[in-house]
């Protein structure tokens, strides 16, 4: 939530600063707004709305080619989406000025401690005090900023990454951290900073990982980072292997069409590496020991959103294949309710971000009880993995679509992963059916592509339904999460009712909603085994069209059973039972996607959302 960009170096700062911002807007879309430092003086400059109204004012406006700068892209938290609340932020002699991600808590109590000594607010917004503040402090400090925002820090409560700069020392960019991405970029005689890499893959692919309360100073040619005492601060270096290319749309007209058709892509390096030919698996940063794994009694998945119905589907797998309890909790309301949690227990944090504040409660509750954590992410050096005892990560590349698509899937095949990885360590049904699945999981990307490539008759399903009011969705054992999931997708993008039953459930109440010509997406289980399942789910659909239901059926291929009572046929590979979700989620992506673009709607940023929710 909120991008954050800082620059140190020869460039034009403005160009680095907006361009870094650009790549970050599906963080937060609410205002956008930068601080250039140059021939002495603070330019800021700062609008409501997307970056483009920010953009369209800066060619006039600007008057020098700053070499350090900060910029940042807003979800709103306190104070509306206006000019005024856009961040930067600045003190009353424009000397400083700050950029914030996160949630200042104890703002309201400093904000009149600040008004007593004088200051002026000019914003509704939390960040406004640190601005103040740090202008306070600097005074006490002899100018020096890092020492300043040290200080300001020990006086917040709640979550943030600062950013700051002063006219004092203009060569220099500095920034802290608590419970808020942020990293660093080291290039050759500049620096940057962002809340995300893909702000500055473009101009380097070394990175620096901030830890928790941690400041870094940036400069041209130096990065020092300290605690909050000022004492210098270990680091972890890395390569950035993200290709900068992946963040960009390559002719579509937006990010979530892109990263749609990659799934296959995505789904395969989520694997590679990971299937031994022999059947074994391999999960390389898997850092819990097969008797630390052969310990556990009970598992509890942790996640958000999307992530949440990732885990619901793990705990079919999990429970399936290992014979170990597994709960699944959205992650805010987890640590509120006093869990059940020992150091048997393993927890599977779910994040595509890892900066998901609510997962990252959630896990640092699970650790306090001594519970081990497992993340399951895709942002290496993200959060959640460092504070967790283990990590798989997921290989989808960046996704700027705010809509999870194609980390939907890798995190599926990565919970796959997971649950197989602890069967083979617990001795548990390894060599027959999980060996099959192995086989199989093989096979997804293929799946998935032909899911892609015979796609085009839901292309036109949804575009029939622009006028539609309400949706829902029925499946049953995985199929329901899959239900779930679409209508989640079709709620983000295309602002519709659309509400989601496990197919079961209907008769015990939802059934009333049934009306004459309401669309049903129903998700039909595969066939394997004695298909039990499968032929509740045909009564199901049958129960809804005689009471003028339209029916939209997903089934696998050669399923000739449902075809009497669909009014529109989806077809899908047959796979596994447990493996189904991967190719049933691809049809309702395309389903919402293009619904949402018949109405008119950005799919790639959808109102009120950003992608990584760093506020709880
Ligand atoms: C929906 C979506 C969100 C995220 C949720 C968790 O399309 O993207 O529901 O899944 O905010 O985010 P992460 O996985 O980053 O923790």
């Amino acid at each position: 939530m909120c991008g954050i960009v800082g620059y140190v170096g020869p460039q034009p700062a403005l160009d680095v600063v907006v361009d870094g911002l650009g790549r970050l807007e599906y963080r937060g879309y609410d205002s956008a707004g930068v601080a250039v430092f140059a021939d002495g003086g603070l330019t800021t400059q700062k609008r409501a709305g997307k970056l483009g109204n920010l953009r369209s004012v800066l060619p006039t406006q600007r008057t020098a080619d700053g070499t350090a700068g900060i910029g940042h892209t807003r979800w709103a938290t306190h104070g509306a989406p206006t000019d005024r609340n856009a961040h930067p932020h600045v003190d009353n002699d424009n000397r400083v000025a700050v950029v914030h991600n996160g949630i200042i808590e104890n703002f309201a109590r400093l904000r009149l401690e600040l008004e007593e000594l004088g200051c002026k607010f000019r914003s509704e917004t939390d960040t406004e005090v640190a601005a103040h503040l740090l202008s306070i402090q600097l005074q006490h400090n002899g100018g020096d900023l890092a020492a300043a925002l040290r200080c300001v820090c020990q006086r917040l409560e709640g979550t943030f990454t600062l950013v700051a700069s002063s006219v004092d020392d203009p060569g220099l960019v500095v920034a802290a951290r608590r419970n808020s991405p942020l990293v660093v970029g080291r290039g050759e005689g500049e620096n940057f900073l962002a809340s995300d890499v893909a702000a500055f893959i473009a101009h380097t692919r070394s990175a620096v990982e901030l830890g928790q309360d941690q400041v870094v100073e940036l400069r041209s040619d130096s990065i020092r980072v300290t605690d909050y005492e000022g004492n210098p601060a270990p680091v972890r270096e890395y390569h950035v292997d993200w290709d900068a290319s992946a963040a960009e749309k390559d002719g579509y007209d937006y990010f979530m069409l892109k990263e749609i058709v990659e799934q296959p892509r995505a789904v395969a390096d989520t694997l590679l590496g990971r299937l031994g030919v022999d059947g074994t698996l391999s999960l390389d940063e898997m850092r819990l020991s097969a008797a630390d794994l052969r310990d556990i009694h009970k598992i509890v998945i942790i996640a958000a959103g999307t992530s949440y119905h990732a885990g619901l589907i793990a705990k079919y797998a999990i429970e399936h294949w290992c014979r170990i309890p597994c709960e699944v909790e959205v992650a805010s309301e987890f640590r509120y309710r006093d869990p059940i949690l020992d150091a048997q227990t393993l927890v599977i944090a779910i994040s595509q971000s890892g900066e998901s504040l609510d997962t990252m409660m959630a896990l640092r509750h699970a650790r306090e009880q001594r519970s081990k954590v497992l993340a399951i992410c895709n942002v290496n050096g993200s959060s959640i993995p460092r504070e967790a005892d283990a990590v798989v990560y997921t290989h989808a590349g960046p996704e700027v679509g705010v809509a999870a698509t194609k980390t939907f899937l890798t995190q599926l095949v990565a919970c796959y992963l997971v649950g197989m990885y602890l069967a083979q360590v617990r001795g548990l049904k390894f060599g027959d059916e999980v060996q099959a699945i192995i086989d199989q999981l093989a096979n997804m990307p293929d799946a998935v592509t032909r899911v892609l490539d015979t796609i085009e008759p839901v292309r036109q399903l949804a575009r029939s339904l622009e006028t539609a009011h309400c949706v829902l969705f029925l499946g049953r054992h995985v199929g329901y999460p899959v239900a779930l999931e679409g209508a989640l997708k079709l709620k983000e993008l295309a602002y519709m009712h659309a509400e989601a039953f496990a197919a079961g459930e209907l008769k015990h109440g939802p059934i009333a909603l049934i009306e004459e010509g309401l669309p049903v997406v129903v998700v039909v289980p595969s066939r394997e085994g004695r298909g039990v399942l499968h032929d509740k789910l045909v009564s199901n659909i049958q129960e809804i069209r005689a009471r003028g239901a339209r029916t939209i059926v997903i089934a696998e291929e050669g399923d000739e059973t449902v075809r009497p009572y669909a009014d529109e046929l989806i077809e899908i590979p047959a796979v596994p039972t447990l493996l189904q979700p991967v190719v049933a989620t691809v049809p309702l992506q395309v389903f919402a996607c293009e619904l949402a673009l018949a109405k008119g709607n950005d799919v790639d940023q959808p109102r009120n959302l950003a992608k990584s929710v760093t506020v709880e």
